[in-house]
Formats: C-alpha cells, structure tokens, sequence
C-alpha cells in the first residue's frame, strides 16, 4: 500500500527501486531504504547517504515521515491514510484478462448416484470457477458426464430381464442402483450375463432404436436427479458434453491417431505406445472394438481446443486418475497439439469417513442427498438450543450444513484424503465453515445494534496490537485470492478465512465497539467490522457457501 509513492520519490532521485524494503522491525518504518550499495553513486559512506537523503528528500501525500536510521532511510506511511484505504476499499472482481479456461468438473456417472468423489470435485470445481472468474478469466464449467460405456449395456439388460417401469418411475436413483447391484450378483454365478451387456452396449453402440430410448431414459431420469442436488449446492454449468457426446468424433479422432503413426496393435486392441516416456500404454481401442474412456477424452480436448480457444483446460478428477491424464495428455503432445501443455489435471484425495458415523464398507452406496440432509439436520438441533427464537430456522439450517461440508473439504489441501466426522465438521468453534459463517453473522448482528457508524471514523485511533492485526490482515485478501488462482487451491482461501475470524474475534474481545466512549474511535472500529464482514462475505462466497446474517 502506498509502496508505489515512494518508488516515485526514489524514482525522482535516480535511486534503483528494487532496494526498497520490508523494514526487519516495525520501529523502522513501513518501508526501508538500505544505502550500502549506494556508496558509489554518492562518493559517501551508507550512513553519510542516510542522513542526506533525510533532509534531501520531501514527504508526499501518504507518505508522512522519512527519517534516517544508521546505514538506512525509513519511510513512515500516514496511518489514517493506510487504515482508510484498506477498511474503505470496494471488493471488486478484477478487469477481464480475456483469457479463456475450461473447467472440467462434477462429472458423475449416469445411472448411479452422486458418489463421494463426484462430491468433491463438483465442491473444488465450483469454488475454482468462482475464484478463477474473479481473478478475470473467462471459465467454461463442463460437467463430463459419465453417460457412455458398458455399463449401459448391463443396465439395459437388466431392465429387460427384471425391471418395471412403474416401479423405476418411484424412484429411478434407487431403484437403478438396486438392478445395477442385481445384475453383478447374477453374473458371479451366471458369467454369460457379461456378454449380454455387452451386446446391447454394442447395439446402442450402433444407434439401434431402443437401445438409445432406454439410453436417453436412463439419462434423463439421472440428471433429473443429480439437478436436485446442483439446484441445493447452488451450481450451474455452460456445457453438459459428458462421454456420449464425443461418440460421433471417435471413428475421425481414432484414424487422426492412425495418421500421425500413433497407433499399434497389440491383442487385437489399438494402443499408444508410451512406453519410452515411462507411461504404461493409452488404449484407445478395446479388442472386443468398442471405444473407451481416454479415446473420449481425447477428442473432447481436441473439441475443447476447437470450440472454445482456451488458455488452460482443468481436470478436477480424482488422484487416483493420475495415469489416465498422463497417457491423454502425452497422446495429444505427440499428436501435436502445441496446446496439450495447457491441460491440467487437478487430483483431489479421498474422503474417508469415521467409523460408525456413515459406513463406506462395500456394497453400501452413500446417498450424497442423505449425507446433506444429516448436516443440516445436525444443524437444526444446534440451532434449536443455542438460539431456538432464530427466523427462518430452516433457511439457515440448510446453509450452514452445506457451509459445513463444503467448508470442510475446501479447508484441507486437496491432494490430501480427508477423514470426515461430524463432530469437527460441525464444530462452531473450529476451523469450520460454521466457525466463519458464526463470525460473519456476529460481525452483522454489532453492526445492527448501533446507529455510530455514521460518526465521522478517525482511522489513525486504531492502533492496538488487534486492530493493527486485523487490518494487515485485510490487506492480504486480494494477495490470498490470486494465490489460490495461480495454485488452484482454494484452500489457500479457506485458511486465509479462518485467519480472518480468528484476528476478528481476538480485536473484537479487546477493542469495544459498543461501549466505546470516544465517537470517531468507535466510529473507526465498526468500520473495521464492516470491512471484515464484507470479506468474510465474499470470501465464502467464492468457495461457493452462503452467508447467513443471523444464525
Ligand atoms: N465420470 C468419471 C468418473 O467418475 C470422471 C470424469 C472426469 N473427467 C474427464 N474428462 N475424464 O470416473
């Protein structure tokens, strides 16, 4: 802040810019000028240079005082000015970079329900379009849906054989699970079951009339279903181009391949030898002719390329896909394409959860809408015992407990597999999202009981070891978002946030700002409320959590 003012009065004095500093101790100023390096230009000792630099150069607007100090100059900043800057300063997204991003995310797979890691990756991948569209960039949200292969095949098959329309139309999520689940008992002791899946996947492979009804059946119920749970998270995509809509561009992509020299054969499959880069093969081609995932994968880059010109192309998907992007990617590299460098694949870990609390063992599919409604029903409670008078009990219920699982994820690096219980996800005094929406809703609950805001503020009062803390603090927001765009990590945000609430509620304990007997100090301070509100508000905004102004 105000650093540009003093690189213009260095500027002015022909003194290199690079040398101004951060001071080693605040006594020292807010910036520091060390003069050992410019002994030559001046013909005088450092000190000698300090001290006629002192009386050489002149204060300017914010910059109230510089004085020498030993071998260095220190600049003091007015603080009134500093403080005013930082707690009066808009929130605004930044000038677009006119850079193009292509976010892949969500990704479930059409006929089962909405797992875990689909969880997290739409969370990551929402937070990131949001963070990334802030910083500028124009980001095209693509949900890769999961809507083609052999499991098509199983699940008409087993439809034929066992399934009601009736009893799908109930409820489709479960009732698909069930036949899904069916289908693979029956085929342990009944092995041909395979075959017949396979047949009808070749069949809708082909375009047969009721092999694609039932494909857009299954589809269409899926997405009615998985819409539910991006309407509760609040999340919207620009394309829905998931595995079946690159069907059409395989045959080309695949004889694209071919002509560059790509393709060998090998056991009546056609792979990419990857080999010399140290990468197991990229299969493009099973032997039984059907096409596959990386073949789909690598036409919809190609797509994306085409349709969209983007400067980088993101893969929210799970670590465990690592050796899947390296094959597509080192296949399109080879291939050509100058642009296969700019695709990223952004792993996440695995979510684990605690014992007895939500059972993951085998055979037991989490219903990710039965895992929300806990959390907002583990709310309600809270809510009824520590402020059951509360309105809209139900509104906030609901976006704390998705604050609550959203934060939680977003909270930990993503690389790392977090382990998930309810008692730290919904602890309020945590590093949680309760904890921050809690602060948030208490900062708005101060600045309703008070009409002092309208005093005119003296900035320069604030100056306890809290407020001072606060505000550097405040100052760094802008800096914590661009870190968590250049790194794609929105968990750079999430620590930044609780940092936040922490210094908050420390200056909040020491500095009153109800009872303050001085106007302007006070006047001052709920500014400063203001301020952190407003962070606070954008910030989980960003990381795509709701905040509740009373709670
Ligand atoms: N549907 C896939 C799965 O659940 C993830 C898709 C990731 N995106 C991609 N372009 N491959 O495993």
């Amino acid at each position: 802040m105000f650093k540009e003012e003093i690189l213009k009065i260095l500027r002015k004095e022909k003194i290199p810019e690079e040398l101004l500093q951060a001071p080693p101790n605040p006594e020292m100023g807010d910036y520091a000028l060390p003069c050992f390096t410019l002994t030559k230009e001046y013909k005088k000792a450092p000190q000698e240079i300090a001290k006629y630099l002192e009386k050489k150069l002149r204060p300017s607007k914010n910059i109230e005082k510089i004085t020498a100090n030993g071998s260095y100059l220190n600049f003091f900043i007015n603080k009134a000015a500093y403080n005013k800057a930082i707690i009066e300063s808009k929130l605004t997204k930044k000038n677009s970079n006119k850079k193009v991003i292509t976010l892949d995310f969500s990704q479930p797979n059409i006929m089962k329900p909405f797992s875990i890691a689909h969880l997290r990756s739409t969370m990551i991948g929402n937070a990131l379009s949001k963070i990334l569209s802030n910083e500028g960039y124009k980001v095209v949200k693509i949900n890769h849906l999961g809507d083609w292969g052999t499991q098509f095949g199983k699940m008409m098959y087993a439809y034929e054989a066992w399934g009601k329309k009736t009893e799908l139309m109930k409820d489709p999520m479960h009732y698909m699970t069930n036949l899904y689940v069916k289908f693979h008992k029956e085929a342990e002791t009944n092995p041909s079951l395979e075959d017949r899946g396979r047949e009808w996947f070749a069949k809708l492979e082909k375009g047969d009339k009721k092999a694609r009804a039932y494909w857009e059946l299954f589809s269409k119920l899926s997405l009615q279903y998985y819409n539910k749970t991006y309407k509760r998270l609040n999340i919207t995509f620009d394309s829905w181009a998931g595995e079946a809509f690159y069907e059409p561009q395989l045959k080309p992509t695949i004889a694209f391949l071919q002509k560059k020299g790509l393709v060998k054969e090998s056991e009546g499959a056609l792979i990419v030898d990857l080999e010399q880069y140290g990468i197991t093969p990229c299969i493009i081609k099973k032997s039984d002719g059907s096409t596959i995932y990386a073949t789909r994968d690598i036409a919809a880059a190609i797509y994306r390329a085409k349709t969209y010109k983007f400067n980088k192309n993101l893969y929210v998907v799970d670590v465990r896909q690592s050796l899947h992007f390296q094959q597509v990617f080192k296949t399109l590299e080879l291939a050509g394409f100058s642009w296969a460098k700019d695709c990223t694949h952004l792993p996440f870990g695995t979510m684990k959860f605690e014992d007895g609390v939500m059972s993951t063992r085998k055979g037991i599919i989490i219903f990710l809408e039965a895992v929300i409604d806990k959390a907002v029903e583990s709310v309600e409670k809270i809510i009824e015992e520590k402020n059951p008078k509360l309105e809209n009990k139900k509104k906030v219920a609901e976006q704390v407990g998705l604050g609550a699982l959203i934060f939680w994820d977003l909270s930990h690096d993503r690389i790392r597999d977090i382990t998930f219980s309810w008692d730290k996800v919904l602890d309020f005094s945590g590093e949680t999202g309760p904890y921050v929406q809690y602060t948030h809703a208490r900062a708005a609950s101060i600045l309703r009981k008070t009409k002092e805001i309208k005093a005119k503020p003296s900035y320069e009062k604030l100056a306890t070891a809290q407020e001072k803390e606060l505000i550097k603090q405040l100052s760094i927001y802008e800096q914590a978002i661009e870190k968590a765009a250049d790194q794609y990590k929105p968990s750079i945000l999430a620590k930044y946030l609780i940092t936040l609430c922490q210094l908050f509620n420390d200056f909040y304990e020491h500095c009153p700002c109800l009872t303050e007997q001085d106007k302007t100090l006070a006047s001052a301070r709920l500014h400063l409320v203001k301020k952190t509100k407003a962070v606070l508000q954008h910030g989980l905004s960003l990381l795509g959590i709701q905040a509740p102004e009373e709670m």
